[in-house]
Parts: structure tokens; C-alpha cells; sequence
């Protein structure tokens, strides 16, 4: 992380956080990325990298192979046992441990970032930096200036970039913003939304067994900690770093971040006011620092309050959200267990509100949505704006990160507190 990154200047955040994803949205792609951008035909090959070959890399790379036209020529993982998996289906791939090498090659036109969250913002920028068009797995930071840093970085260039936000391409949210937008919701002044797991008991959610070749000699420690206080190898750590501060935000930037940039994007929201957020390590006491049980607030300006709660002991309910508005609510829910038949499905329904919208009538939406994936391939050809462009990155980024500054600090956090704070503030403690 370049050490300019660091500092934000509050002008600058406050000024620029006013063009919001719709404004950014309806910009002339020329506006975006340039008159001299290259487009890629229809039937040009775009040949990929991946950085980070880990359970969602390796996702994210077998939904990219899926697409026309699309070739994986190289990946960079700090674990060799990554870099073996992937060489187990696609031979030819070129593979290394510092993904700077993949970075300098001259070959690759778009790159997959999907390294653990401490790790987003440099490769992010290095990624830029080497004029290659970007998918970057969500959160998009690990902080609150390397949040700015990442969006300034994506607003100069000319380069494409998709995060890895990808209920941005539902249906369900295209249907969402309509009922808004046409007014039949009326003024929406709180949104309740929750994630709930359940996970069996006496095994913590996250937790992965460490392979047996996690050691030294297998993984290139020192560019995982990548700056981090220099601490001797913890294969532990390294595999299940979502469950410290150090490397992670927890279930807020792991889980809340999908709904609350749906949130967002639906009401066409900016950035917090202020944030509260309280819970602790309730539902398995295992070592780790990030809690698991979390109720999050959220103040908008213009009247909107949003709520988020999150629970790792009981997954009745699923996830989903509920906007409250005075002509009627859009219910979106998802994963919720039918108590009868025990199946659960995504739907997203509009009921008006008998006494300010008396003709109104519920809805069902049926938006098919698309492939993010697809979306990102779509956009590197004709040079367009993605469905989940930087500035969701950016303000989803900050709502969570606020939000595990409260919990870090037992207080209110507002903009003014989370945009200032010195770098002391954003130590977690060990
Ligand atoms: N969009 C989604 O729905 C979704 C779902 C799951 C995970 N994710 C995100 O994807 C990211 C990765 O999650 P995961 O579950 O795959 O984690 P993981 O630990 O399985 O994978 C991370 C990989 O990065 C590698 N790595 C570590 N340091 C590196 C470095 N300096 N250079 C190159 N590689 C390095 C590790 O060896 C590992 O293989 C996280 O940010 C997570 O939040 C997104």
C-alpha cells in the first residue's frame, strides 16, 4: 500500500462523495474512460490473471471461463498448494507466488483480485496502475483511506471496474429501484435488513481446517503480512484471517457490505452520517477478535434510517430487507427456511400501505437479472460502466467501515469521526 494512500484530505472526500452511483451512471462512457480507451471486439479473446487463488478466486475464475472468448493465462497465490490446485484443470496457466510478476506481463488484459480483504487496496492500485481492467472482490478496502485512495485511483483511469458486489446484477434489485423510482413506496424513511447462519455447535462459522503443507516452506509469509507488524508463521491465521482485525472487518465487510450496497444503490443513498454498531463474540468463544452477533445503525441524511443485524446461531430467517415507506414496502428475502416444507427461495415483492395507497397492489418482481461475471466481459468490450462500478465499492466500503469503527471504539461514530481519524483509530486490538 503506497503510503500516500494513507492520508485523506476532508475537502476532497466531502466534495466528491456528492456524485453518487446514479450521477456516475449517467456519464458518457467517453466521460469515464476516455476517448482513447481500447475497445476489445466481440470475438477478441481477453485473456485474464487471477490474484488470490483461494475458495473465491477460484469460484470467480471458473465463472469467468464460463464466458466467451475469455482465457485464464496466468495466477499469483502466496500458497502453493493454490497454485497447484488451479494447475489441476488448467495445465497450461502460467503460475507465481509475488503477483507483481503477473502484473508486469504484458499479455494480460483484465485481472480477478480476490485475495484476503488487507490485501484488496494494493492490488487494486497495482492493477490500475498496470492499465489492466479490474474485478475486485468486496469490501473493496480494508479501511477508510484506502477507500478513497481506490476510488480516486478508478476515477482517473480509463480502466474497467467491476467489484465483486454481485447482487448489483440481480433482478430482485432492478425491481427494487423501479417500485422506488415510480414512487409507489412514498418516502422511506428505515430499512431493516439481516443475515442469519446457524452453524453446528462447537464448530465456529469460518472456520477452515489448516492443510497439512500450510508452512513455511509452502507459503511466501512475508508478502501475506505485506507490512503488517512482523509476526512468525501462523498457518492458522493465514488460513482463517477473516476471523482477525488485522486482516478482515468481519462479518460487516464479509456479509453486510452485499445488503447494504443493494440498499444503497435501491434509494440511491450516499454515505452515512453517523454509524453505531454493538454485539461481541456470542455464538462460538473460538479465539477469534470479530464478532459474530451485530446490530448495525446507519443514519442517512435526508431522513433514512437503516438497520442491519446479523447472528451466526439461528439461520431461520435467512437474509434479506424490508423498506419501510408511507405508500408501501418492498420485502426481499432470501434463504429463509419455510417452516413447513423446509425449502427456501429469493423473492423480492411489493405491498402497498392500505391507508396512503388504497388502489395500490402487491407485486411480485420478475426481473431475471444477469451474470455479474458476464456484466464485467460485457463492459471490457464496449468500454461501458458496470453494474457495480467503484463508487458502491467506495460507499459500501465506508458504511462498514464506520460501523466497525463504533464497535471498535463502544460509541457513535460520525462521517466527520471515521474521515479524520488518525491511524491509531483504525488499530483493532490483537
Ligand atoms: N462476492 C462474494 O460473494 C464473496 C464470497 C466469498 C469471498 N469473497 C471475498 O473474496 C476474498 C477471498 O476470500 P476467500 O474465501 O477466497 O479467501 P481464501 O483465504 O480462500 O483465499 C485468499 C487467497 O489469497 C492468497 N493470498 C494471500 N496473500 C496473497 C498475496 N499477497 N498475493 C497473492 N495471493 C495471496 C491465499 O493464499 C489464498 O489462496 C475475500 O475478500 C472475501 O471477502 C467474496
Amino acid at each position: 500500500m503506497e503510503e500516500g494512500a494513507k492520508k485523506i484530505d476532508r475537502r476532497e472526500f466531502i466534495g466528491q462523495v456528492g456524485m453518487g452511483v446514479a450521477a456516475l451512471g449517467a456519464l458518457p462512457s467517453t466521460q469515464l474512460f476516455g476517448l482513447n480507451a481500447r475497445a476489445i471486439g466481440a470475438n477478441d479473446r481477453i485473456r485474464i490473471g487471477l490474484i488470490g487463488a483461494g475458495d473465491r478466486g477460484q469460484q470467480d475464475l471458473r465463472d469467468a471461463l464460463k464466458q466467451p472468448n475469455v482465457e485464464c493465462v496466468a495466477v499469483a497465490d502466496v500458497f502453493s498448494h493454490r497454485r497447484e490446485q488451479v494447475k489441476g484443470y488448467l495445465p497450461d496457466v502460467e503460475t507465481y507466488d509475488d503477483p507483481r510478476r503477473l502484473l508486469d506481463r504484458k499479455d494480460i488484459d483484465a485481472v480477478i483480485n480476490a485475495t484476503p480483504l488487507h490485501l484488496h487496496a494494493k492490488y487494486f492500485l497495482a492493477t490500475l496502475a498496470a492499465g489492466k481492467d479490474l474485478y475486485s472482490e468486496k469490501t473493496m478496502t480494508w479501511d477508510i483511506p484506502e477507500a478513497v485512495a481506490c476510488r480516486n485511483a478508478a476515477r482517473a483511469s480509463k480502466q474497467v471496474v467491476q467489484i465483486g458486489l454481485q447482487r448489483e446484477s440481480s433482478g430482485e434489485l432492478a425491481d427494487a429501484k423501479q417500485w422506488i423510482q415510480n414512487g409507489s413506496t412514498g418516502k422511506i424513511t428505515m430499512v431493516e435488513s439481516w443475515m442469519s447462519r446457524n452453524t453446528p455447535i462447537g464448530r465456529g462459522q469460518w472456520v477452515r481446517p489448516v492443510p497439512s503443507d500450510c508452512n513455511p516452506d509452502h507459503v511466501n509469509w512475508d508478502l501475506f503480512l505485506d507490512g503488517r507488524p512482523k509476526i512468525p508463521f501462523d498457518g492458522y491465521k493465514f488460513i482463517n484471517w477473516r476471523l482477525f482485525w488485522e486482516f478482515s472487518g468481519g462479518n460487516v465487510t464479509e456479509n453486510m457490505v452485499h445488503q447494504i450496497s443493494w440498499i444503497i444503490s435501491a434509494m440511491n443513498l450516499q454515505v452515512p452520517k453517523a454509524a453505531t454498531m454493538m454485539g461481541g463474540v456470542f455464538s462460538e468463544k473460538d479465539g477469534r477478535q470479530v464478532p459474530d452477533t451485530i446490530g448495525v445503525s446507519l443514519e442517512y441524511p435526508d431522513d433514512v434510517l437503516v438497520l442491519w443485524q446479523s447472528t451466526f446461531s439461528n439461520s431461520r430467517y435467512g437474509f434479506g430487507e424490508h423498506f419501510l415507506g408511507d405508500k408501501g414496502t418492498i420485502e426481499h428475502v432470501s434463504g429463509s427456511t419455510d417452516m413447513v416444507r423446509g425449502e427456501s427461495k429469493e423473492s423480492v415483492r411489493y405491498y402497498p400501505e392500505k391507508i396512503n395507497n388504497p388502489s395500490g397492489a402487491a407485486i411480485e418482481g420478475q426481473n431475471p437479472g444477469v451474470n455479474h461475471m458476464a456484466n464485467w466481459f460485457a463492459c471490457i468490450r464496449d468500454r461501458r460502466q458496470p453494474n457495480a462500478p467503484v463508487e458502491i465499492g467506495y460507499l459500501s466500503a465506508i458504511a462498514a467501515h464506520m460501523s466497525n469503527l463504533a464497535y471498535l471504539h463502544q460509541r457513535r461514530i460520525t462521517l466527520e469521526e471515521a474521515i479524520t481519524a488518525k491511524p491509531e483509530a483504525w488499530m483493532r486490538p490483537s
